[in-house]
C-alpha cells in the first residue's frame, strides 16, 4: 500500500500528516508556518515537518511515495508556481521544484481550499455528492468547487476563488489581493475578530470586553448568548456569507455547501442566519436541491485532500 505524506500550507500553521492509501492518518504534524521569515525559511520548514510526520508514523523516506500540498494562492498548475498568496508573502515561488529538490519524491500540490474540498468529497460531507461547493473560513476565505466528482479549476486555475467575490463593493474594506469589498474581508474568521476588537476598541458596549485573548470563537459564543454588539458582527458576517452562497447556488446549482474552518462549528447561531440569507436570495428551484452543512474533516480535510493528490495520479 502506498505511503503519502501531505501539508496543508496556512498563514499560520504548517498542518502535515502520513495518510495510508485508504486515506487514514497515521501520524500529524503542526508547525508554526514563520511566514515572516521568508519564503525560504517557509519552504525549508515545511520539508522539515515533511520529513518529521513520516518519521513519526515510523516510516522510511525511501518508501514515501510522494508529496502532497495545499497552498494558500492563486497557482499555476504548468508551472508548479505559486504566483500569489493573498496571506502569505509569496511572489512566484515555484514551490514544486522547490520542494521536489529539497525532498527527492514527487510533489503534487493544490490550492489550500480546493484540497480540502478534494478531502471532504473523498471522505467527508461532501462524499456521495457529484456537485459540491466547499467554503473554508480561517485567516482567508477559500473556495473548492467540485463539478462531477472532480474539481473545477478554470482556465487558469482561478476558479474556486470565492474568498474575493465583492460583497460590499461601495464601502468595502481594502482586501490582501487589492480589491475592495471581498468576501474575506467580512466573513472570514479573523475578519469577524478583527471586526469584534474595533468595536470594543470604540467603547460599544459589549461582554466581549471582560474575555482575555479573545477569538472568533468567543464571538461567536457571546452572540449566541446574546450579546448585541457579538450579534451585529456575526450577523453582518453571516449576511454577506449566505449572499454569496446564493450568488454560486444560482451559477452552479450543487447538490450541497460545505462550510470549513474553525467557525463551521459554530452550531445554530451560524447555520439557521446563514440558510436564512440563502434563501433571500437563490432561486427556489436551487434551493430545493441543496443542503448547507459542516465540514466532517475538521482541520483533516486539507491534508487528506492534499494526499489524494498523489494517492489519486497514479
Ligand atoms: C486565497 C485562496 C485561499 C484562501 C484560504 C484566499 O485569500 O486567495 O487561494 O484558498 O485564502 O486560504
Ligand atoms: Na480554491
Ligand atoms: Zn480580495
Amino acid at each position: 500500500a502506498r505511503k503519502v505524506v501531505a501539508i496543508d500550507v496556512g498563514g499560520t500553521f504548517l498542518k502535515a500528516a502520513a495518510v495510508t492509501e485508504s486515506g487514514q492518518i497515521v501520524a500529524k504534524e503542526q508547525w508554526q508556518t514563520e511566514a515572516e521569515k521568508g519564503e525560504t525559511a517557509v519552504l525549508d520548514r515545511m520539508a522539515g515537518i515533511a520529513k518529521a510526520v513520516s518519521e513519526k508514523a515510523e516510516w522510511n523516506w525511501e518508501d514515501v511515495a510522494g508529496v502532497g500540498l495545499g497552498v494558500p494562492g492563486f497557482l499555476d498548475f504548468d508551472k508548479g508556481l505559486c504566483e500569489m498568496s493573498p496571506n502569505l508573502p509569496w511572489k512566484n515561488v515555484f514551490i514544486v521544484k522547490e520542494m521536489e529538490s529539497r525532498l527527492g519524491v514527487p510533489v503534487k500540490f493544490e490550492n489550500d481550499a480546493n484540497a480540502a474540498a478534494l478531502g471532504e468529497a473523498w471522505v467527508g460531507g461532501g462524499k456521495g455528492h457529484r456537485h459540491m461547493i466547499m467554503v473554508t473560513l480561517g485567516t482567508g476565505v477559500g473556495g473548492g468547487i467540485v463539478i462531477g466528482g472532480k474539481i473545477y479549476r478554470g482556465a487558469n486555475g482561478m476558479a474556486g476563488e470565492i474568498g474575493h467575490l465583492t460583497v460590499e463593493p461601495d464601502h468595502g474594506e481594502l482586501c490582501n489581493c487589492g480589491h475592495i469589498g471581498c468576501l474575506e474581508t467580512i466573513s472570514s474568521a479573523s475578519a469577524i475578530l478583527r471586526a469584534a476588537k474595533k468595536r470594543i476598541e470604540k467603547g460599544e458596549p459589549t461582554s466581549l470586553r471582560e474575555v482575555g485573548n479573545l477569538t472568533t470563537k468567543d464571538v461567536f459564543q457571546h452572540a449566541a448568548a446574546g450579546d448585541p454588539v457579538a450579534a451585529e458582527v456575526i450577523d453582518y458576517a453571516v449576511h454577506k456569507l449566505g449572499y454569496a452562497l446564493a450568488l454560486l447556488g444560482n451559477t452552479l446549482n450543487p447538490e450541497v455547501f460545505v462550510i470549513g474552518g474553525g467557525p463551521s462549528k459554530a452550531g445554530d447561531i451560524l447555520y439557521k442566519p446563514l440558510n436564512g440569507y440563502f434563501k433571500k436570495y437563490a432561486l427556489k428551484r436551487v434551493i430545493e436541491a441543496v443542503k448547507i452543512s459542516s465540514a466532517e474533516l475538521g482541520n483533516d480535510a486539507g491534508v487528506l485532500g492534499a494526499a489524494k493528490l498523489i494517492l489519486g495520479s497514479s
